[in-house]
């Protein structure tokens, strides 16, 4: 079986301008050099706002730190006239790794349906960016429907132009526990990975499956991230809120060492 190293992400949204994400970035560094992370154990990146990425870039580079760092979103097109976009050329010429495509409050406050996600998602693994898949039910679809059908749904969609590829992430966010400090319970995070691992086997083959990581999100801490850790499907976190915490977020990065883990 591939192994999977651990993912831990941090997704500021709208938050920290360029400045700020300057010296958060150093500090979470420093942080994590205290504490001995050993980044080829359990990888750490960063999501910072687009305006912040230039800045984030050259700290990382100029001064070697082994932070990943990636953007929120991606334009569907390769370029031109679509005002306010950013591409995912752009993205890559500023080193950037990762990109979060089809969060669940782009589905929600921006209307993303499953097509433009798909589209989202081939544009950014023809650049070369590793794209982090977001799919999840709400509260409503969880009542309706039951936890997995939705997000096994999305992820379906979410891939529909993505045959072939060999390099994503995908995480599980159920909306009702993001920013609502009610995280799912390790095991119903187990419960719905499984089947996206599932999809993942049937739309890009097993070895890319089993290779795959597939994080949580929604109101991870330092204090609840060991248990979805445990867990065989799950291989990392998405976490919003905590990661905005320098203290919390390197907590968060090494679970390994909290007690009872
Ligand atoms: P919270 O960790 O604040 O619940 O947010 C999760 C999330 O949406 C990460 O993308």
């Amino acid at each position: 079986m591939a192994e999977r190293i651990p993912f831990i992400a941090g997704n500021w949204k709208m938050n920290l301008d360029h400045l700020q994400a300057i010296a958060f970035v150093q500090k979470l560094a420093w942080t994590l050099k205290d504490a001995r992370h050993d980044y080829g154990v359990t990888e750490v990146a960063v999501f910072p706002p687009f305006t912040d990425l230039r800045s984030v870039q050259t700290l990382i580079s100029g001064d070697k730190i082994e932070l990943g760092f990636g953007a929120q979103d991606v334009s569907a097109h390769p370029n031109g006239a679509y005002t306010g976009e950013i591409s995912a050329e752009f993205l890559k010429a500023l080193d950037v790794q990762y990109v979060i495509v089809g969060h669940s409050e782009r589905r929600q406050y921006h209307h993303e349906g499953d097509e433009h996600i798909a589209e989202k998602v081939a544009n950014a693994i023809k650049n070369g960016l590793v794209p982090v898949i977001c799919v999840g039910e709400t509260a409503e679809d969880l009542e309706l429907y039951g936890p997995s059908a939705v997000p096994v749904q999305q992820l379906h969609g979410a891939l529909a132009l993505a045959g072939g590829a060999t390099n994503i992430v995908v995480a599980y966010e159920p909306v009702w526990a993001i920013g609502s400090g009610q995280a799912a319970t390790p095991e119903q995070a187990e419960q719905v990975a499984e089947q996206l691992r599932y999809v993942l086997g049937e739309v890009l083959g097993g070895e890319v499956a089993d290779a795959t990581r597939i994080l949580y999100g929604g109101s991870v801490k330092s204090s609840n991230i060991a248990g979805f850790l445990r867990q065989p499907n799950v291989d990392g976190a998405l976490v919003g809120g905590a990661s905005l915490d320098i203290a919390e977020f390197a907590s968060i990065a090494q679970f390994r060492k909290h007690v009872g883990t």
